[in-house]
């Protein structure tokens, strides 16, 4: 077994930690809404107004700080008007995006904001800017937001709601260089300023508005947008990218039956990530340093499962999603001077989920796992740490071994993440603190092989369990068995937030 020396210094405090960086996304697509999260008020399977029990229960315990809806693709074709209003009388559409289905509008703007008022966490909208008008987004947000005298306030009264609701996050657009409307980035950055300019605050809130920034590496469209746009008109940009295990969109590999080889290069290609923020990151503080960056999809891309809809985008969720999970949650806190949200894609049902349905049946991925052992590390500060780690690999596919980040939370207490992404090898990590006495320590681990998975028949095939850990001298002495993931709560005294 390998010694390995890490270090952490709780006095180098590097930025804040919002806790929207745990944020969800939710689109109509799929099962994602319509049987995941919505089964409406008449379902045999217990619901509140519709939602789920269970899914509402999940999202709690997850602390879910932000949930993105209505899309995705779907958001630039989404008339926010189709969705309020007697359910019976709302109109069907097509879901033009996502496998040509009928879209009912029985879950819309009263059904997701009152989940989000359930849950605790804020509301991210995905405005219409690719088929949409800026009257439209107008509306929607008086809609929402205004308590004084006007006809939108008296619809929303109508429609069964007294008081405005809270919104804060609000996307102007979604992939507007591809499926929201294939714009340059110079059209789209002209769409934009009049959009957001009908994107008023009204009735006590404050809009951050968040732009539709690049794809993956495409430096060219954050250029443009900066050049273009100013920060009195943006709060963020938005950054997509997916995980591909081939790297190819047209053979991206099975979800479940994967090569070590495979396995490598989907972990490599997940780490990608992180220079792509630094890149797009440095871009945009060559015009200022208020702009940030909101990672609003991130997450693995496999092949659909076999025998479900190719337009429905469903897969299973192994310990390499877990793995991928912890590698990318590291990489936010270790960029929360410019990452300041990022969202799963998807929350139930669709692409990497936490959640995955089957009738009465839900089952948590060891994706959920994954970032319910993270949660600690919501509005924490993130601080310097470093392990000594080496290189791991087959196939031509070489990965540093271990992905790490810590952070220290107000109530005192120091949160190191750990995933030994290595197949073969388990670590022994001497982790001394600076800056504060280390005293008790609580862990989770989340371990298996990399092909594990829970399903309807083996819920709980991959669940989180007990680690420990010794402390001596200020150093935390743990061994990190291969294919793993673990998380630390660590109580430390002498140390001033
Ligand atoms: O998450 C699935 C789709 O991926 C989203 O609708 C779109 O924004 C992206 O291409």
């Amino acid at each position: 077994m390998r010694k390995l020396n890490m270090v952490v210094n709780t006095l180098d405090k590097k930025a804040h930690i919002n806790r929207e960086i745990y944020g969800h996304f939710s689109e109509h697509l799929g099962a994602c809404i319509y049987d995941g999260i919505y089964v409406g008020e008449n379902s045999k399977i217990p619901n509140t107004n519709g939602v789920r029990n269970d899914v509402i229960a999940a999202f709690k315990e997850l602390k879910m700080p932000v949930l993105r809806w209505p899309g995705g693709c779907f958001a630039d074709d989404y008339h926010w008007l189709d969705g309020v209003g007697k359910k019976s009388e709302r109109p069907k559409r097509i879901n033009a995006y996502w496998g040509g289905v009928t879209e009912p509008n029985s879950f819309g703007t009263h059904e997701f904001f009152n989940l989000c008022e359930k849950i605790g966490c804020e509301p991210y909208l995905a405005g219409n800017l690719g088929s949409g008008t800026p009257k439209e987004l107008s509306d929607w947000i008086e809609y929402i937001t205004f308590d004084g005298d006007s006809n939108m306030t008296e619809l929303r009264k109508k429609n069964g709601r007294e008081k405005p609701w809270k919104l804060k996050y609000i996307g102007i657009g979604n992939e507007n260089w591809g499926g929201g409307g294939a714009m340059r980035p110079e059209y789209y950055t002209d769409e934009y300023r009049k959009f957001q300019a009908y994107a008023r605050n009204l009735g006590g809130s404050h809009l951050f508005k968040v732009a539709c920034g690049p794809s993956a590496d495409d430096y060219r469209w954050t250029e443009k947008l900066m050049e273009n746009l100013n920060d009195t008109m943006v709060d963020a940009l938005s950054l997509h990218y997916y995980t591909v295990p081939t790297g190819d969109w047209e053979h991206k590999g099975s979800s479940t039956k994967f090569s070590d080889a495979e396995y490598y290069g989907t972990i490599s290609r997940t780490l990608q990530i992180e220079d792509m923020i630094r890149k797009h990151g440095a871009i945009i503080r060559k015009y200022t340093d208020k702009v940030k960056l909101i990672v609003d999809e991130w997450g693995c891309w496999y092949d659909v499962e076999e025998g479900t809809n190719p337009g429905f985008l469903y897969q299973q969720n192994t310990m390499r999603d877990a793995i991928v999970a912890a590698c990318n949650l590291n990489i936010f806190n270790n960029n929360a001077d410019i990452v300041c949200m990022a969202n799963l894609a998807q929350a139930v049902n669709v692409l990497q989920a936490l959640l995955l349905t089957k009738g009465e049946k839900m089952i948590k991925t060891p994706t959920y796992h994954v970032m319910n052992m993270f949660k600690t590390h919501q509005d924490s500060e993130n601080v310097y740490s470093f392990i000594e780690n080496e290189k791991v690999g087959e196939g031509g596919e070489e990965i540093p071994a271990l992905s790490y980040s810590a952070s220290v939370s107000q109530n005192g207490h120091l949160n190191i993440t750990i995933a030994n992404c290595s197949l073969t090898d388990e670590y022994e990590i001497s982790c001394r603190v600076i800056g504060a006495t280390a005293s008790a320590a609580t862990g989770e681990i989340l371990t298996g092989n990399v092909h594990d998975k829970n399903d309807f028949d083996a819920p709980t095939n991959v669940i989180p369990k007990v680690f420990g850990t010794e402390i001596k001298d200020n150093v935390i002495s743990l061994t990190i068995p291969k294919c793993s993931v673990i998380s630390l709560v660590v109580g430390f005294s002498g140390f001033k937030y």
